[in-house]
């Protein structure tokens, strides 16, 4: 379980610049809550960051873990509550990935035992077969795998806070498309608190519980939840970082979890030609998705392609280019909609087994829905605003009389 972090008045002078990097910032975090911080390049993000475990030492102000004042603390011991993960991974490229992921509960005293067992469960966490990563260098890994190596060790001495600055800024879009999507799956089971920087919006949108929209010295334009700050925007600054189409954003806001996930006939491989002959015909559907043996989405077949099929299934029909998890953004799955051209997306779980399918029906109805529903609070919020000024109109009115 995470831990509430508290930055009072925290201020930062490097030596040798009469202006600070970070200005009398103070912000609460709840505990167990996800925050990012989006801004500007040089505006303090990574300087705030660091000053939460020490890696940087405040000027001035105080920082609190949990009402306790760290501010002053042993940093060694600060970092046991603390995990901490960087662009490009930072692995030690003389440490084995086991070695790397051990170093933190290694430096706080566990056993060995206890530290192999976690080393082990930590590679299972981030998905990385023990048995094949365990022993090997991280010059030795992909990029996408040396970042989840990263995490792990992050994790590895079960901090309650976890720091996360551009953690997947160095790898290709699709790699960190999943890279997020397993961080939102680890939060699920871990509820951590976690500060993490990143200079893309679309990214604190997809993670974040509360987003911190930062401007020069880190004060802060903005700190609000993700769908407050798209409907409404505290001034020209954060508009500007929000950018264009904060309608099409608000796809990255919900997650195909949270829409209807429908079943749909389905056949294996091995299923006999006549079995999945018969099922195509007595069926209400001209079509099914075709299983391979380990339960995957295979290919969608129509009615028309056994038609064609004379014998053998071999060739027929469209095989499944794209599959989301329910923790997959409706951004995601539109897109995986629109490349597929079944008209659906099959949803699959931890092992690519399929779970289910979202339609293009469905996908349509909750962009409608959440439309709707920012219409109906940007009409409240106008109302607001009309109402105080009735107020202070009147106010103003009797002051006067
Ligand atoms: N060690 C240092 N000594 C002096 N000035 C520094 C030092 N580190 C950072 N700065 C300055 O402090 C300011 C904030 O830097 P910081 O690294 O926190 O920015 P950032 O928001 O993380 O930027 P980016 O998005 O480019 O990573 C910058 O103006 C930077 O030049
Ligand atoms: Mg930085």
């Amino acid at each position: 379980m995470g831990a509430s972090i508290e930055l009072e008045n925290l201020s930062k002078r490097y030596p040798g610049n009469p202006s600070p990097a970070v200005d009398d910032v103070s912000m609460e975090i709840r505990p167990g809550e996800t925050v990012v911080f989006v801004g500007p390049s040089g505006c303090g993000k990574s300087t705030t960051l660091k000053m939460i475990n020490r890696l940087i030492e405040p000027s001035s102000g105080r920082i609190r873990i949990d009402d306790q004042d760290v501010t002053r603390i042993d940093p060694v011991k600060l970092r046991r509550k603390v995990g901490y993960a960087i662009q490009s991974s930072g692995l030690f490229p003389h440490m084995t990935v086991a070695e790397n992921i051990a170093l933190v509960p290694k430096m706080v005293g566990w056993s060995k035992a206890r530290v192999r067992d976690r080393v082990e469960e930590m590679l299972d966490l981030v998905g990385l077969d023990p048995k094949e990563f365990h022993g090997r260098y991280p010059r030795r890994l992909s990029g996408g795998q040396q970042q989840r190596v990263g995490v792990a060790r992050a994790l590895a001495a079960d901090p309650p806070v976890l720091l996360m600055d551009e953690p997947f800024g160095a790898v290709d879009p699709i790699t960190r498309d999943h890279l997020q999507d397993e961080l939102i799956r680890l939060q699920h089971e871990l509820h951590k608190t976690i500060v993490f920087v990143t200079h893309d919006f679309d990214e604190a949108i997809k993670l974040g519980d509360r987003i911190a929209v930062l401007r020069e010295r880190s004060h802060i334009a903005q700190f609000d939840t993700p769908e407050a700050i798209l409907t409404n925007p505290a001034d020209d600054f954060v508009s500007g970082f929000v950018g264009a189409g904060a309608a099409l954003k608000r796809l990255n806001l919900t997650r195909v979890r949270d829409v209807g996930i429908a079943g749909f006939p389905t056949v294996s491989v091995d299923d006999p030609l006549q079995t999945i002959f018969d099922r195509l015909r007595g069926g209400p559907h001209n079509e099914l998705l075709m299983l391979d043996r380990r339960g995957r989405p295979y290919k969608w077949l129509r009615r028309g392609d056994l038609m064609r099929a004379k014998g053998s299934l071999a060739r027929a029909g469209q095989l499944v280019h794209d599959t989301v998890t329910r923790d997959a953004t409706l951004h995601d799955a539109l897109e995986a909609v629109l490349i597929d051209s079944s008209g659906r997306v099959a949803v699959t779980g931890r092992r690519g087994e399929y779970i289910g399918v979202v339609d293009m029906e469905t996908l349509m109805n909750s962009v409608h829905e959440m439309l709707e529903a920012d219409r109906l609070t940007a009409i409240e919020h106008q109302h607001d605003l009309e109402e105080a000024r009735h107020h202070r109109t009147e106010a103003e009115l009797e002051g006067g009389a």
